[in-house]
């Protein structure tokens, strides 16, 4: 069979496949009654700290470069992981980054305004622009965009999260890989859940899986949007518009599945589930996660488990979608002695 991503533009930036371990030590923990348990390591994908960007940014970059733009502007919180992964790829590619951030989040404490994924902004060499607080952010964008064509550049924009259709791509070629090893692994029955925000890593997930039907189902936890439904219409219709320029069958309505408990009072808020969960991965695993994403997807994930939801679905892999470099902005949460 002919490779379905090979007619889209690709600049090769993460270290594939990530891998595949198992976490008997978590499983222990939970006691008798968990499936065993996986992680898929794309907090492993190598560019500049990991994480799931870098298989959006394969495409988006490859499309940029395809567009003849010098230039990738994105946006994000001040601790967005897209927006440090967006700086490293186009530093690989030989182009120039522009981060809009939001001061979005509120949270005081530790160091979230100097250290983390914005220390590493800094450190790779992006033009940081902050949106000053009260200000018109369309307005703020536009400015942007025009000084930076008035430079003689040409921008390629991608939204939070780099969710675009060619975003998603990314992670429709990351289901096969996916697929393929657990078929390998006789897990093919094997249940996937991850943390879900902007939405493209879900939404290539399940348009992926009309490239290989018998594999695991999808199961995003919500770490980020306070509108339930509406968060499930817009993954839903990302994934059609993905699965269409994929030449693929359109996914059911039911493919898109949620859960909702684990965003807490808001999006980069801490909650004493994310910080258990932190704890519990890394003192069971040696794993690090985050505590914006893949913390409050863990905590959601070990809540369903503890629930005995996923009791008849066999083995169950959480995929790592990175964001260790925010830990270092939230060190109140977690240093306990100095
Ligand atoms: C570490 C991490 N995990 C998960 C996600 C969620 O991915 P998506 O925005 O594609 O839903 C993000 C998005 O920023 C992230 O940085």
């Amino acid at each position: 069979m002919s490779d379905p991503f090979s007619a889209f533009p690709r600049f090769p930036l993460a270290h594939l496949p990530t891998p595949l371990g198992e976490m008997k030590r978590l499983r222990a923990a939970l006691g008798p009654a968990c499936p065993p348990l996986f992680i898929k390591r794309d907090d492993c994908t190598g560019l500049a700290g990991g994480g799931n960007k870098t298989r959006k940014l394969e495409f988006l970059i490859g499309e940029a470069i395809a567009e003849g733009c010098d230039t990738i502007v994105t946006t994000g919180a001040l601790q967005s992981n897209h927006a440090r992964q967006t700086a490293a790829a186009a530093n690989a590619a030989g182009l120039r980054a522009t981060l809009v951030l939001m001061d979005m989040v509120p949270y005081e404490g530790g160091a979230y305004r100097r250290s983390g994924n914005r220390l590493l902004d800094d450190i790779l060499g992006a033009d940081v622009k902050i949106i000053p607080p009260g200000a018109d952010a369309g307005a703020f964008f536009k400015q942007t965009m025009a000084e930076i064509e008035a430079g003689g550049r040409k921008a390629y924009f991608t939204p939070a999260g780099g969710s675009t259709v060619t975003g998603s791509l990314g992670y429709a070629a990351a289901y096969v890989e996916i697929a393929d090893e657990l078929a390998a692994r006789g897990l093919a029955g094997a249940r996937l859940v991850h943390a879900s925000s902007s939405g493209g890593t879900q939404a290539g997930l399940v348009a992926g899986r009309a490239l290989r039907p018998g594999g695991p189902a999808v199961h995003g936890i919500n770490v980020y949007r306070l509108d339930a439904d509406k968060m499930e219409a817009d993954i839903g219709k990302l994934a059609a518009t993905t699965a269409e320029r994929l030449g693929v069958a359109t996914p059911p309505a039911d493919a898109i599945v949620l859960e909702h408990g684990f965003v807490g009072p808001r999006y980069g808020v801490p909650t004493p589930e994310m910080i258990e969960a932190v704890e519990l991965v890394a003192r069971t695993e040696g794993i690090l996660l985050d505590p914006v994403y893949t913390g409050k997807g863990m905590a959601g994930f070990l809540s369903l488990i503890r629930r005995g939801d996923f009791a008849q679905d066999g083995a169950l892999v959480f995929l790592h979608t990175g964001g260790m470099p925010g830990l270092f902005a939230y060190e109140g949460e977690f240093l306990r002695k100095i």
